[in-house]
């Protein structure tokens, strides 16, 4: 008789239905950690980040570039743990913020691994990066430049870093549009990102002419959760137009498998493999220093989120509502990204000659006040009932980098999973932390 479980193929890489047919992450038995830890909780499987990461600096050895840097874009997970493993995995790390400037150094990334972004940055972020002596700068616009002169004019000899002069990139918006959503494209022409083309050889000439700037090359990101190999060629065709250069940034973006039914995203291998292709035939050598700078695709897939069920009732649809939501991920609500969702101790069993019923359609909702929040608008659970551990695959990248505390939710744990060991890497918020900032 047919009673196999199917586990889809989004869930952490080693993740298995154990004998009790329970999920099994980085060989934690997600039952026992939802009742240890509490839910809701990010649980991560460690050697999903691991095994990535290396995908990731493999591929561009064996793409034939030598000096090829995976920079972990690290707002797709600000977690210390996280950019700790990939400071130790010999990644280099891309900000966005001087908040995210301190989490990266406070992890472990050398602050020459580190390249800055923004398109604000304010003259406290652009000091602190000139300070640490970050490896590059990625300027965006004219103000910023002369901000950063004003700045290193002001500056006497003794505050130099070692090498001198600060090295910069900077950033064109190339006018080539990927095909994702309109939120998180970054690279048409009349983007808030970067130069525009036309503008770039000014802002290179205003870099080159600002005592204290090195200027080292140029920076494209084009957008997020792209599916083709496409739109990131024409980006290195597009930046190759624009001269010779030491340093070429082609961002990030590569896209993830959200739910079994979508079309899967192109390997690390075959991103990585057609980037370097594409920057090599269009005249930007093996020997000029290539990065990238994935988030998504680094941590997605190695997360997953557990929650517990509240309440199941019966309003023309049936509604199965959780402890998390919109806290923990604002993504369904933001870009209308599906996601699955299983009883965590009930997977649906395939083929199964005397079924009954079959798995429920219902709506998977958060517990906050508004109807937006809803996690799955179709979610096939077999047999919900409150107490249930529910579990989403996939949350690893831009859920808890975009939690909140709406409705004073408490934010949820980080759990790292490893062999079958879990740990607290972040703990739960408290209600005090709630009240931590209020000044009396
Ligand atoms: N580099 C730059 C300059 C970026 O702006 C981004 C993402 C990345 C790298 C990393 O992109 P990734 O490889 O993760 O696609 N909150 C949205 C995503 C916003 C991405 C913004 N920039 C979401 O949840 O889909």
């Amino acid at each position: 008789m047919a009673t196999e479980t199917s586990l889809s193929s989004v869930f952490p890489l080693g993740s298995r239905l154990n004998e009790r047919g329970r999920l099994e992450v980085g060989g934690c038995d997600v039952i026992e950690l939802a009742r240890e830890f509490g839910t809701p909780a990010y649980v991560v499987a460690e050697d999903d980040l691991r095994s990535r990461a290396r995908a990731f600096v493999q591929a561009g050895h064996d793409a034939g570039h030598e000096d090829f840097q995976v920079l972990f874009a690290s707002k797709a997970f600000p977690c210390t743990a996280v950019l700790s493993l990939f400071a130790q995995e010999g990644l280099w790390c891309d900000v966005a913020s001087g908040g995210e400037l301190h989490l990266a150094v406070n992890a472990g990334f050398a602050p020459e691994r580190i390249v800055v972004h923004g398109n604000a940055k304010s003259t406290a972020e652009l000091r602190m990066a000139l300070e640490l002596g970050v490896g590059l700068i990625v300027v965006d616009n004219f103000d910023e430049i002369e901000r950063l002169a004003s700045l290193l004019a002001g500056r006497d000899g003794s505050q130099d870093r070692g090498g001198g002069e600060q090295g910069v990139l900077v950033r064109v918006t190339p006018d080539v549009r990927g095909e994702t959503h309109e939120k998180i494209s970054t690279g048409q022409a009349d983007s808030k990102f970067g130069f525009a083309m036309a503008q770039a050889d000014d802002a290179i000439a205003r870099v080159r002419a600002v005592y204290g700037l090195s200027l080292q090359g140029l920076h494209a990101h084009v957008g997020s959760q792209l599916l083709t190999l496409e739109p990131f060629e024409r980006a290195a065709a597009e930046l190759a137009k624009l001269g010779e250069f030491p340093v070429w940034d082609l961002g990030g973006g590569l896209g993830v498998r959200y739910t079994e039914e979508q079309l899967a995203p192109p390997s690390i291998e075959a991103y990585v493999g057609a980037v370097v292709a594409a920057a090599h035939a269009h005249g930007i050598g093996p020997d000029r220093r290539l990065l990238i700078e994935p988030g998504r695709a680094l941590c997605a897939n190695a997360a997953v989120t557990l929650y517990t069920v509240e309440s199941v009732k019966h309003n023309v649809s049936r509604w199965v509502a959780v402890d998390g939501g919109m806290s923990d991920n604002l993504r369904p609500m933001l870009y209308g990204a599906p996601y699955e969702a299983q009883v965590a101790d009930r997977f649906p069993v395939s083929d199964p000659p005397s079924r009954r019923g079959g798995p429920t359609e219902c709506v998977l909702a958060g517990k906050h006040c508004e109807s937006g929040d809803v996690i799955v608008r179709r979610a096939l659970l077999e047999d919900p009932r409150p107490g249930d551990v529910i579990v989403t695959p996939v949350t690893g990248a831009y859920g808890f980098a975009m939690a909140n505390n709406y409705n004073g939710v408490p934010r949820a744990p980080v759990l790292f999973c490893r062999d079958g060991d879990a740990r607290v890497v972040v703990r739960r918020e408290r209600y005090e932390d709630l009240t931590a900032r209020d000044v009396r």
